[in-house]
């Protein structure tokens, strides 16, 4: 009987021991440490053993100018938003992970992608019994007949599968559930994670084949399991929004082929997910009257200009301490800009509520949404509504100066498209555009914006 060999994992960061601690050397968190049991040597191999052996390939090195360049070939998704976020499409050979909350759509959206593919794919489920999927999918208008659904958790079989059926691109329902023979510890355990994804990262690279994985996220936002598992895989995506609103965010956390900076937004419908292609149009929420507290910030996602809509409330404290409270903003940033205010533009909000909303659920990290918000609790604070054809584009400075942003040439094209009028930049800012009919009002300071929005 192979004897038995126990390991001790952090379930935080994933390194290892070789006895048990209290604290994690590595990431200092308190009690992540467990015992897990493994029973035979991790072997790595995807191909049934006596194959591997002659199968066995010896890397040689290469001029850079021999080495065959797969960046042309990509595998292009129906899915329009998926390939701009990958970077235009599925390298061949590439692990990708894809991250969200439970019940976020993760499932939802690799299927509904799997069965629209002009290629053959194998859609592995751990979760979901071939009925549940089944009926998953009738939801989903539009089917082609590329695509094989298995339910397997063991990767063996799953390579044995994969072997039989010759996929071009392989997806994986949830890298938790899988389990591999030369593991011994239960299924989601760092060491089965690690020893599976090792497993597939070798099958990819040795096959050119692309494996999607979907990784469930704990409740503080982390990929459940081991933070290497991040490290190991080429592309890094994450699914996310608010699960009572329609619309989710695709991001790409890292990226081996492309950019992070892209953004894929879509709609949750009753029939699957829908790709939003003008997101701008549908952020701003188009009412007739003008309200108080509302400020529109034309913002830059990756290479999209988007339109957003900012909200605040201030209202005077009802209890002693007044509230602040930001959704989709940072709230530090909140911070400084109200102390901002106080400090270089004179306004007294120390004894207010503020509170500050981004509409859609959509959490933004561009600086130029700065000067929307500033004009947002200007406007509640004061009672004045601000037009609806303005909007905003710039960042706050600590002294109360509007500092300049980038792309601005592309952020006034997008508000006039839209139809504003007026957009508020910083002085500082450079426009090279030629024949705008969109007036371009450059500001220095805050009290610039004060002046013109409230005479
Ligand atoms: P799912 O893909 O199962 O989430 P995950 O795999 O990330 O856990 O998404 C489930 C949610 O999506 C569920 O609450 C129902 C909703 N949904 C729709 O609104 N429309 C649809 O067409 C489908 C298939 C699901
Ligand atoms: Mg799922």
């Amino acid at each position: 009987m192979a004897k038995t060999k126990t390991i001790f994992f952090c379930q935080n960061c994933g390194a290892q021991y070789a006895k048990w601690q209290g604290q994690c050397t590595s990431c200092k968190e308190w009690n992540t440490i467990a015992e897990e049991v493994i029973e035979k040597a991790a072997k790595n191999d995807w191909k049934s053993t006596s194959e591997s052996s002659k199968n066995k390939r010896v890397a040689k090195p290469l001029k850079i100018t021999e080495i065959r360049s797969s960046e042309e070939k990509r595998y292009i998704t129906d899915d329009s938003e998926l390939n701009r976020v990958l970077g235009g499409g599925i390298v061949p050979g590439s692990l990708t992970l894809l991250g969200g909350e439970p019940g976020i759509g993760k499932s939802t959206l690799l299927l509904q992608i799997s069965l629209k593919l002009p290629y053959k794919t194998l859609y592995v489920s751990g979760e979901e019994s071939q009925q549940q999927i089944k009926m998953r999918a009738e939801r989903i208008p539009t089917q082609t007949d590329n695509c094989l659904i298995l339910t397997e958790t063991k990767t063996q079989n799953i390579f044995r599968q994969i072997e039989a059926t010759n996929p071009d691109i392989v997806i994986i329902d949830s890298i938790q559930t899988l389990h591999s023979d030369y593991i011994e510890s239960s299924a989601g355990s760092i060491s089965q994670i690690k020893e599976c994804t090792t497993e597939l990262i070798k099958f990819a690279k040795e096959t050119d084949t692309p494996v999607i994985l979907i990784g469930h996220i704990t409740k503080d936002g982390h990929i459940a399991g081991p933070k290497i598992l991040e490290h190991m895989v080429d592309t890094v995506l994450q699914f996310e929004g608010d699960r009572n609103h329609v619309y989710r965010i695709l991001r790409a956390l890292k990226n081996r082929f492309g950019s992070t900076a892209e953004l894929g937004i879509y709609e949750m419908l009753n029939n699957g997910l829908r790709e939003v292609n003008n997101p701008s149009e549908i952020l701003i929420s188009k009412k007739e009257e003008e309200l108080s507290g509302n400020a529109i910030a034309t913002t830059i996602e990756g290479m999209r200009p988007l339109l957003i809509e900012t909200q605040a409330l201030v209202s005077t404290a009802v209890y002693g301490t007044p509230q602040r409270s930001a959704t989709g903003y940072n709230l530090k940033r909140l911070h400084m800009l109200l102390a901002v205010l106080e400090k270089r533009a004179g306004f007294r909000l120390g004894a207010k509520d503020v509170f500050l909303n981004i509409t859609g659920g959509i959490s933004v990290d561009d600086p130029a949404i700065d000067l929307a918000v500033v004009a947002a609790i200007l406007s509640s604070n004061e009672d004045i509504p601000i037009p609806k054809d303005y909007c905003f584009a710039a960042e706050v400075g600590l002294s109360g100066e509007i500092r300049p942003v980038t792309k601005a040439d592309q952020r006034v094209q997008e508000a006039e498209k839209l139809g504003f009028s007026t957009i508020f930049l910083s002085k500082y800012n450079k426009i090279t555009l030629k024949n705008a009919t969109i007036q371009i009002q450059l500001i220095a300071k805050i009290e610039d914006v004060v002046e013109h929005l409230f005479g």
